[in-house]
């Protein structure tokens, strides 16, 4: 967290501290460029999970137990039969709960707070500031020092309830292995759904607060060979840890689309084995 301006009034950009410059920019480049894609990218985002979790509809495929990371896990009455491993202690829920909601505030929490997500929209959406070396438009910086922004200290915490909902959809991804005949079986949604767990899980464990809680307030990494290997790992996967972001947005929608497009039976799953 950055030590709070004693003033917020005399360290916005335009504080007398600041050089004095007319201009926005000098920059003659593009910078607009990637701050308007990065909006553009969290909103296709935004509005298809936002639809998704509220339409109920063909979210989950009986036959081959494909059920969309969306409405994962369902503890609803409401829940389609079959959908609900985890039993329905919830009881039925008027349409305007999205039956992901126990799910839902945790796992935007994680986003919302990621460190890469955090530049992401401070830059594209509250232009705070725009790109380097382009004056933002607000007059004063308060930093993460007061509410609402506070709470991003809180990105720590939503990690560990990241682990368990990514272990929900490992669980998903293991009963997705499955033929209609009730046995061993494997189709693409199969494929796609594995394929999206271990990205969720690979953007879950380059956390930079992953790295903290395995390599973290250690003063001998030499004390904790197991420790220092661990963060070595996660330390290398860290710096991918943007890719894994994007990525991760992406196979979430192509999962649910896929299950979306199979259990409406706009398409039939392609089958590999049974
Ligand atoms: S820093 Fe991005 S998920 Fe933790």
């Amino acid at each position: 967290m950055s030590a709070p301006p004693k003033n917020p009034e005399r360290a916005g950009v335009r504080s007398p501290t600041r050089a004095r410059i007319a201009e926005r920019t000098l920059r003659t480049d593009r910078w607009w460029q990637a701050p308007l894609l990065t909006a553009l990218g969290l909103a296709v985002f935004v509005i298809y999970a936002s639809i998704r979790s509220w339409v109920r509809t063909a979210y989950f495929v009986e036959d081959y137990h494909y059920l969309t990371p969306f409405y994962s896990p369902c503890l609803s009455d409401s829940c389609v039969p079959g959908s609900s491993d985890f039993g329905t202690p919830i009881g039925e829920l008027p349409m305007i709960i999205p039956l992901g909601f126990l799910v839902l505030p945790f796992l935007l929490g994680f986003r919302l707070t990621c460190y890469y997500y955090r530049k992401a929209y401070y830059r594209s959406v509250w232009l705070a500031p725009p790109a380097c070396a382009v004056a933002e438009p607000h007059r004063t910086y308060s930093g993460e020092t007061r509410l609402p922004l506070i709470i991003q200290n809180a990105h720590r915490y939503f990690f560990y309830f990241a682990v368990i909902i990514s272990l929900i959809n490992t669980y998903d991804a293991i009963r997705s292995f499955r033929g209609a005949d009730g046995g061993f079986g494997i189709g693409l949604g199969t494929l796609i759904l594995v394929g999206n767990v271990t990205l969720l899980w690979l953007y879950t464990v380059s956390c930079h607060s992953c790295r903290h809680v395995t390599g973290g307030r250690l003063t001998h990494f030499s004390k904790h060979p197991v420790r220092y290997w661990m963060w070595t790992q996660i330390s290398k996967l860290n710096t991918r840890h943007m890719q894994f972001a994007w990525t991760t947005l992406a196979t979430l929608m192509i999962t649910d689309f896929y299950v979306m497009l199979v259990a409406s039976g706009t398409l039939t799953d392609l089958r590999l084995i049974n």
